[in-house]
């Protein structure tokens, strides 16, 4: 998987430094063309010369490097690198990229470069529990870089707890599984809902809810980036529109639902992120209601109930087809998105609490538990993109065994007799 991959390793200050010399040699292993490129407190710890060596390419040290005719070369290695994997990487190195400061070779490269950037932390124990590097590594997350997360035990002040560097065969592993999810949804149409949905009640009110849209576009981009043909059906949101996706506007739910019809037979993957209005006004006033005009008994709005579009698609879903949906709860979060499941024909429901602070509706974090028949996994608070990833990692599994399975039928019956049996 990283076969012509172009990969910079950086290397920051820290005892750990010398397991990026393994990192180095296992990439360059693995097919991937490495450049490297060090902090000055790095190379106290180890000497330029063996990732020179081992990468076959000098190491950018200096911002003003003597060899170095152009003023733009840290852009020009920027722009060459696929991904970039800063590893071990100090705290000093991880508030410098928090707050923009491009102040040396690496960061002005890591602060540039258009690829994957991934920062695997090392440090003490007690640094790695201060405040600021805990909100510097939320933020590092919120701009879309990988945290390859430290391990626990035995550090070199001879404290022992986390950060620990993450082993560099960790690392690769890392890298291999991102750049299999590149390819994990060529070829695959998925369409996904999102946002609220606008229930008019006269010309000027509507019923909604607080939706924001951003897990199900989160989704889209994930997809998207995984070779999907992506359709995005989506309420009203104040979001930015992702690049190379179709989509749909709606604004009530009957107007998704028959969106979501036009598109049905067609996808393999439907995921419905969307806060549909379960109930509509049941008659929409022509006229602005006047509140001077209103009697007492006429305060009530009758409603009547929209179309369940998740529901509907997973009643009549193809056996290859995979069905995903959301459920938002207060209260019994697992059993009621388990019924969920079961009710709505899904193959997968993400259930998430609401009214919990910080993550839901309108946050940029959510924390979800992913049900399934076979049992749930439940999951820490993670940005809506990283969610969309462990989503997109079960609704890839599933396929994979979905086509095994279809597979083993047709290999049953190659040959066979009516029992489908080899003969
Ligand atoms: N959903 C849908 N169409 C609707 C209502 C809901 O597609 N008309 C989808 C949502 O997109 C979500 C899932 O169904 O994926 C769960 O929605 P929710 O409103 O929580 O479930 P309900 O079945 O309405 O149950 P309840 O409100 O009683 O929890």
């Amino acid at each position: 998987m990283l076969e012509g991959k172009k990969i910079i390793v950086g290397v920051t200050g820290s005892i750990a430094a010398y397991k990026a010399a393994y990192l180095t040699r296992e990439l360059s292993r693995h097919g991937a063309t490495v450049r490297v490129t060090m902090t000055d407190a790095a190379t106290r710890f180890v000497a330029p010369l063996t990732f020179a060596s081992l990468s076959k390419h000098p190491v950018a040290l200096s911002m003003y490097p003597e060899h170095e005719a152009s003023g733009s070369w840290h852009i020009d290695w920027a722009l060459w690198g696929d991904a970039m994997v800063i590893a071990p990487a100090s705290a000093s190195t991880i508030a410098k990229l928090a707050n923009g400061i491009s102040d040396s070779a690496l960061t002005v490269i890591a602060t540039a470069l258009r690829g994957d950037l991934f920062v695997a932390p090392a440090m003490d124990v007690d640094m790695y529990h201060y405040p600021a590097l805990k909100k510097n590594l939320a933020t590092l997350r919120s701009f879309g870089i990988k945290i390859i997360p430290p391990g626990t035990g035995e550090l070199a002040s001879g404290l022992s707890g986390e950060g620990r560097l993450a082993e560099p065969d960790e690392i690769v592993e890392v890298l291999r599984t991102h750049y299999a999810r590149r390819t994990s949804l060529r070829g695959t149409k998925v369409l996904i809902t999102a946002g609220p949905t606008r229930e008019a009640i006269d010309p000027v009110r509507y019923i909604s809810n607080h939706s924001s849209g951003k897990m199900g576009y989160a989704l889209a981009e994930e997809a998207r980036d995984r070779g999907a043909e992506v359709t995005l059906v989506t309420g009203p949101t104040s979001l930015e529109i992702p690049a190379g996706v179709r989509v749909v506007k709606v604004t009530t739910a009957e107007e998704m639902a028959s969106a979501v019809d036009v598109y049905r037979e067609e996808i393999d993957v439907m995921i419905a992120a969307a806060a549909v209005a379960d109930f509509t006004p049941a008659h929409v006033a022509s006229m602005k209601m006047k509140r001077r005009e209103m009697s007492e008994d006429e305060m009530s709005i009758p409603l009547v109930p929209t179309r369940d579009i998740l529901k509907s698609v997973g009643a009549t879903k193809r056996t290859n087809q995979i069905v995903v949906g959301f459920a938002l709860e207060t209260r019994n979060l697992v059993k009621s998105a388990r019924e969920k499941l079961i009710e709505k024909g899904c193959d997968l429901v993400v259930a998430n609490p609401a009214g919990e602070e910080g993550v839901g509706f309108g946050e940029e974090e959510n924390r979800i538990t992913l049900v399934e028949v076979a049992g749930e996994t439940e999951l820490p608070v993670m940005t809506k993109r990283e969610c969309a990833v462990a989503i997109l990692d079960v609704v890839d599994r599933m396929r994979q065994e979905k086509k095994f399975i279809e597979e083993k039928k047709s290999d049953l019956n190659v040959g066979g007799d009516e029992t489908g049996m080899k003969n």
